[in-house]
């Protein structure tokens, strides 16, 4: 279950959230927790977060290593504040930060050789749904963005444009549909492996539908926004059950 607080929260906020959210997760074995706060959260959040299984992701990164990139954060820079992952190719980047399938496919390719697990982030847009586009995109994105990548440390987001922060979740049995043709894309990349590779649902994921959304085979965890950002939410949608 991962956390993506966007653009939102300081360090003080940041500190409060994990404060009340170390409490209420404390038990919890089986599930993965994955915080991705804003870059300048990422210390504060790595000190408090300590010993605790809680990882930490960027919520982007670029594909150099160093250099003249003004404004950019790279894959070592984010190791060293203690990420395993990142987040890459969200549809806020695609859509307002002009991230395109090869930039997605050259910052993937980065994070993975630094050693860093990757949140790779698909989905349609409404208009694209509804003129019957859906696979299409899904299929580009996946072919383009995971060119001459390797399954391993790889983790896959479906979601959907239209159910991201909209309060709109596409229901359970469009998520598994869609879950299932990206596993069966990702079964023509890597074969078996396929079935190993989680797969998240994001798009207004909320305490009261994750398990009817978790219940689906093909969907293994959420991506979670908005409901992320207060700590009994997202403990809520971690303990689903
Ligand atoms: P949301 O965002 O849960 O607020 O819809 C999800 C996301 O963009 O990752």
């Amino acid at each position: 279950m991962a956390a993506n607080w966007k653009m939102n929260k300081t360090t003080k906020e940041t500190e409060g959230f994990i404060n009340g959210f170390l409490p209420l997760v404390k038990d919890v074995q089986d599930v993965e927790i994955v915080i991705a706060p804003p870059f300048t959260s990422l210390p504060v959040a790595a000190k408090l977060l300590g010993e605790s299984n809680i990882k930490l992701a960027g919520q982007n990164v670029f594909y150099e290593e160093s250099g003249a990139y003004t404004g950019e954060i790279s894959p070592l820079m984010l190791k060293d504040v203690e990420c395993s992952y990142v987040i890459i190719g969200h549809s806020e980047r695609r859509q307002y930060f002009g991230e395109t399938d090869e930039t997605v496919n050259r910052k993937i390719r980065a994070a993975i050789s630094a050693g860093l697990a990757v949140i790779f982030c698909i989905g349609e847009t409404l208009e694209q749904r509804e003129s019957g586009n859906t696979f299409n995109i899904l299929k580009r994105q996946i072919t383009e963005g995971l060119r001459g990548i390797t399954a391993n440390g790889l983790v896959l987001a479906y979601e959907p444009v239209w159910a991201i922060g909209t309060g709109k979740t596409a229901s359970p049995e469009q998520a598994q549909e869609a879950h299932r043709f990206i596993r069966s894309e990702l079964g023509n990349l890597y074969g078996d492996t396929a079935g190993t590779i989680r797969i998240l649902y994001g798009g207004s994921v909320k305490p009261d539908n994750v398990s009817s959304l978790m219940s689906k085979e093909d969907v293994d965890g959420a991506l979670v926004g908005g409901a992320s950002l207060k700590p009994d939410s997202f403990a809520g949608i971690v303990k689903y059950i």
